[in-house]
């Protein structure tokens, strides 16, 4: 579709920047968000530092058959983040179709012979996880397939780290010196950074809060006339009834939730090993909070109209609306803070010497990480503390719409069977508050404390909400009747092998168990239809049998059902003096699990990403080595072998 036209809007990156103006533009491949905040941020820092008029553009929304015309005194970046096991995000998908490809030919017959992208320059970083084994793949090959096709990069190829947790970081220590980079290639003189709102916002006195075309925190169109209707996606969830919820455990400082959301007539579908993605609102205690601090307590529901200055400006949220539904519903408020947005704030502090000290913590990263990351702080409590209290009325809003990241969907793996339950989604998710000793506050997840709320309003619990968290459980206009949460389903990879005959090994302490407790309810219930089933072996493991042991009736069920071809290996991590792992299990069951793997079993892996998952994956390869009499190399080439044929699977989070 060279220089098509899609929906209207023109395809061709060149006219557009010709059209509005600009010389920079930033693409980004983003599937949850990140990489598109990053490419914003970058697009404001470059205007406001260096004069840069920039865009920032989704990859998805151009074509690149024309990159071979980009002017030589422009620039392009390329943030990229890398998904899965080294694959493009969604919007990424064409674009890196097209320019990893040994053969790419532009639409005017050029190609890498003919240096085709000689006058390109590019800026690239790329957002990754190195608990995964194709650590930032995608920009790696991004940045490989650019070179060789004659463009010119400047400054290093970035790369960020989520599986360390120091992508901020990562992405800080790399734009210095790649905007002097930039500065000399374009020939930019630095400017003392003045601040201009990316976002207009009026307050519309001609519009009470709760007339029809004001946004409360639905998510579309749809939901605001109340016809929303599918198909369901990550821009448009379905509000989901809630059929059952219970708590699997309660400890008083965790619970393990267990919920199954109705799908039915939803036009929502899954398949056993997907994902539902849950929509979360902001804690009623903390949107206060931030209200106050940004002195819109008393007007927070005014109605508001947001609209970018420029056009290219996208605003993150449906206008008009209120600063309490942006605050609720559309901003992480409650996320960890960046310190460069730290630093943004610090001219817009109250008094000097609060502005003093919030540039401080902008610019020294091991105080910034003792007062705030270490302390869990989000932005509201810190504003808080630094000002004891007072108002940060100077703040403009534009600014906060453009430091904090929209709030994003959280992503769950689904524990029932969809050969079981067809139209319910079951869900198994652990409820934590982390209190640090030092910390004033303590630490509740968003969206698990959401859920936890939901369940107990179900209940009628007798003592709800002890921490006075205060969601707002109706949802929107309190037009939710009865317990609703807004959904949508992504689907994975990780899957049962097609054969139920073939033998599986699954390994997933904690909620990791989740998607294994479907698994082998899908088996059980082929099982009772008589159909032959393979060896089932599940390592799960938890702190004590009497405590967190989910699921635990149900596996003796299981176990009738599948008589010998199911086992279960329990490791309780705090019932004797030495910790037990599921790992430890694993070598205690060597032999089977060497015997199962020469029979082609499929091996899985659920939970946490940095430690477990990686320990697991280091014992298979030994167990393979030992058993097999081999070189602990060979082992460890079984295992990417295995990996690489999709006979290991992982499902993990950081
Ligand atoms: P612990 O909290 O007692 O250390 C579910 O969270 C179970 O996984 C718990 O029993 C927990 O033990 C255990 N666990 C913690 N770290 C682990 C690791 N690196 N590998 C395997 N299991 C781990």
């Amino acid at each position: 579709q060279a220089n098509g036209v899609k929906s209207g809007k023109s395809r061709n990156i060149i006219e557009k920047m010709e059209e509005t103006g600009k010389n920079c533009v930033v693409f980004y491949g983003s599937q949850t968000g990140t990489a598109e905040d990053y490419a914003s941020r970058l697009a404001k820092e470059g205007a406001a530092r260096f004069g840069l008029k920039t865009m920032v553009a989704d990859l998805e929304d151009y074509d690149f058959d024309n990159l071979d015309t980009f002017p030589a005194d422009k620039v392009a970046f390329f943030i990229l983040a890398t998904y899965g096991e080294g694959e493009p995000t969604d919007n990424a998908v064409d674009f890196y179709e097209f320019i990893h490809n040994d053969d790419v030919t532009f639409a005017s017959g050029s190609s890498a012979e003919d240096q085709a992208l000689a006058n390109l320059k590019y800026v690239t970083f790329g957002l990754g996880n190195n608990t995964y084994e194709h650590y930032n793949s995608m920009v790696r090959h991004v940045d490989k397939s650019l070179r060789h096709l004659g463009a010119t990069r400047i400054g290093e190829a970035g790369e960020g780290d989520d599986g360390a947790g120091t992508m901020e970081e990562d992405y800080l220590a790399w734009k210095e010196p790649m905007w002097a980079a930039l500065a000399e290639a374009m020939g930019l003189e630095e400017r003392e950074a003045v601040y201009e709102p990316v976002f207009d916002i009026t307050e519309r006195e001609d519009l009470e809060a709760d007339s029809d075309e004001v946004y409360l925190g639905e998510p579309n169109a749809n939901h605001l006339q109340g016809a929303s209707k599918g198909p369901y996606s990550q821009n448009n969830p379905y509000i989901a009834p809630i059929a059952e919820s219970k708590e699997l455990f309660t400890t008083p400082d965790r619970n393990c939730l267990h919920m199954e959301i109705d799908i039915a007539g939803s036009n929502l579908h899954y398949s056993t090993g997907d994902h539902i993605a849950i929509w979360p609102t902001n804690a009623g205690k903390e949107t206060d909070r931030f209200l106050r601090v940004a002195g819109l307590l008393d007007k927070r529901h005014t109605v508001i109209s947001v609209k970018g200055r420029d056009p290219t400006a996208k605003v993150p949220f449906p206008s008009p609306t209120t600063y309490d539904a942006v605050a609720r519903y559309h901003m992480e408020i409650c996320a960890p803070v960046s310190r460069q947005f730290v630093s943004q704030l610090a001219p817009f502090a109250p008094t000097d010497e609060i502005k003093a000290e919030m540039t401080k913590l902008g610019s020294d990263k091991d105080y910034f990480h003792q007062i705030v990351t270490d302390r869990f702080l989000n932005i509201a409590q810190l504003l808080e503390i630094q000002s004891k209290g007072q108002p940060w009325s100077k703040i403009p809003f534009s600014l906060f719409i453009e430091g904090l990241h929209k709030i994003q969907p959280r992503y769950y793996s689904i524990s029932s069977s969809s050969l079981v339950q067809e139209h319910k989604i079951a869900i198994t998710a652990v409820v934590e508050s982390i209190h640090k000793p030092n910390a004033p506050h303590i630490l509740k997840g968003v969206t698990t404390n959401y859920l936890l709320a939901l369940k107990q309003k179900q209940h009628g619990d007798p003592n709800p909400d002890p921490h006075g968290l205060n969601y707002a459980i109706t949802g929107p206009r309190n037009k939710y009747d009865g317990i609703h949460v807004p959904v949508h389903v992504r689907h994975s990879n990780f899957k049962l092998p097609s054969d139920p005959t073939k033998p599986i090994i699954l390994v997933g302490p904690g909620t990791g168990v989740a998607p294994f407790r479907a698994f082998v309810q899908e088996r059980a219930a082929l099982a009772r239809q008589g159909q032959k089933v393979g060896k089932t072996v599940l390592f799960f493991g938890c702190r004590r049998r009497d405590e967190d042991f989910l699921y635990k009736d149900e596996w003796e069920q299981y176990k009738k059902d599948l008589g010998d071809n199911f086992e279960i290996h329990t490791a309780f991590s705090r019932e004797g003096p030495k910790k037990v792992y599921v790992q430890h299990m694993m070598r205690a069951n060597a032999a089977e699990i060497n015997r199962l793997l020469e029979q082609r079993a499929y091996f899985y892996v659920c939970g946490d990403a940095a430690n477990m998952a990686r320990e697991v994956n280091t014992i298979l390869g030994q167990i393979i080595a030992e058993q097999r009499g081999v070189p602990e190399s060979k082992g460890e080439e079984v295992v990417k072998a295995m990996r690489a044929s999709n006979q290991y699977q992982e499902d993990v989070w950081s």
